[in-house]
């Protein structure tokens, strides 16, 4: 039976994780799963969550099933903070188990309709989006976006290959905060991307996962909301797992616009997602719901998600003091950003100094703290001149 089965690599972005863990040096330091730390190096709970799972402790009447939607109230509360206040109708919402399960629900969803469908993605990406698709049945086109040696989008580029994409392909776009490198789209350059795809009839697949990381809850929605005001079919994968630190909840949504499709495309969602997970697990959308009913847990997790999003940019610029090589991380948003070091130079940072990224030579910029900025760029200069 599981004779055709190839060997699988473990994922080398979670591996980090154990590697971290089991190195015995002292002064080591963690840059690499996407995760926020506080400058003392720690990933508290958000107090606004606390606040929310206390409620839900003492109120929460039963632990019955919901619906194959999720919670419902979680995606009507979710839908102005997403796509702006009065925004949003008609859009078919789903909650997800995270982005990941948006991104291979919204896969499962086209290659459903249009079997082996093109989908255009820059590179570099997260590494999981590839796999993603192609699991689903995708075919995956790539482009190139960003350049790491000059640090700089290739926008120019971006835009010859999507004018030559075809009706009903599919365009992955990052909302905000671009993993891995931290290199965003302008508003101008969103406003040409989203007229072109609507020119050509594509579909955006817009990934949202760090919103409120970048410059704020409405900023970090700007290039999305421009699409939505471009296209008639948009697809979007919404992570709840950074900004409101729910991350191994698994807590997010798949919001699909599809105008005069709509009641074909829910059903055919609904059936999907029941076929793969079934429900969404409850307890994370439950407490974002929970926080987003109540003012006061509402201003709490704003406050919160602030500090993260100032201190996060307090790191990028403190790298960008220290040394002019960094200098293009200071306009760069969100947790990453992506080095020009070669493999041999992220193993050498791992090796010599106990500094762990990504072998692509992403950071995870909250992996820093304010004692430790000064560590990491003396290696990281040691790395660049050895
Ligand atoms: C990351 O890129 O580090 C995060 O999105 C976590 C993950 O699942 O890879």
């Amino acid at each position: 039976l599981f004779a055709g089965l190839k060997p699988q690599a473990p994922d080398p972005l979670l591996s980090l994780i154990a590697l971290y863990k089991n190195d015995p040096r002292p002064q080591k330091i963690d840059l690499g799963v996407g995760v926020y730390r506080n400058d003392a190096g720690d990933t508290p709970v958000f107090a606004a969550i606390k606040g929310a799972e206390r409620v839900l402790l003492e109120t929460q009447p039963t632990k019955a099933y919901l619906g194959p939607e999720g919670d419902l109230g979680f995606l009507e509360l979710m839908t102005p903070v997403v796509f702006g206040e009065g925004k949003g109708d008609g859009l078919i919402a789903l909650q997800t188990p995270g982005g990941t399960g948006a991104l291979r629900l919204a896969a499962e969803l086209v290659n459903a309709s249009t079997p082996g469908a093109r989908i255009w993605m820059g590179t570099p990406s997260w590494p999981i989006h590839a796999p993603i698709f192609r699991t689903a049945g995708l075919a995956v086109e790539t482009f190139g976006y960003f350049d790491v040696a000059t640090q700089r989008v290739c926008f120019d580029e971006m835009m010859a290959a999507l004018s030559a994409v075809g009706a009903d392909d599919v365009v992955l776009l990052h909302g905000a905060c671009h993993n891995p490198t931290g290199a965003d789209l302008s508003i101008q350059q969103w406003r040409e991307v989203a007229a072109l795809l609507a020119a050509r009839g594509a579909v955006p697949l817009v990934d949202l996962a760090y919103q409120g990381l970048g410059d704020g809850l409405d900023a970090d929605a700007a290039g999305l909301r421009t699409v939505m005001d471009a296209c008639d079919r948009v697809l979007v994968a919404y992570s709840c797992d950074k900004n409101f630190g729910l991350y191994r909840e698994r807590t997010g949504a798949l919001f699909v616009r599809a105008r005069g499709e709509e009641e074909i495309v829910r059903s055919n969602i609904l059936q999907l997602a029941r076929c793969a997970w079934s429900m969404p697990p409850d307890h994370g959308a439950a407490a974002v719901r929970v926080i987003l009913e109540d003012a006061a847990l509402s201003a709490q997790w704003r406050t919160e998600l602030d500090t993260m999003r100032e201190r996060i940019n307090q790191v990028r610029h403190a790298l960008a003091d220290a040394d002019p090589r960094l200098e293009p991380l200071r306009d760069q948003r969100g947790l990453f950003s992506l080095l020009p070091l070669a493999p041999s130079q992220v193993e050498a940072m791992r090796r010599d100094h106990a500094i762990y990224m990504a072998g692509s030579g992403r950071i995870n910029l909250a992996g820093l703290t304010t004692a430790t900025v000064e560590p990491f760029v003396q290696a990281l200069a040691a790395c660049l001149q050895g």
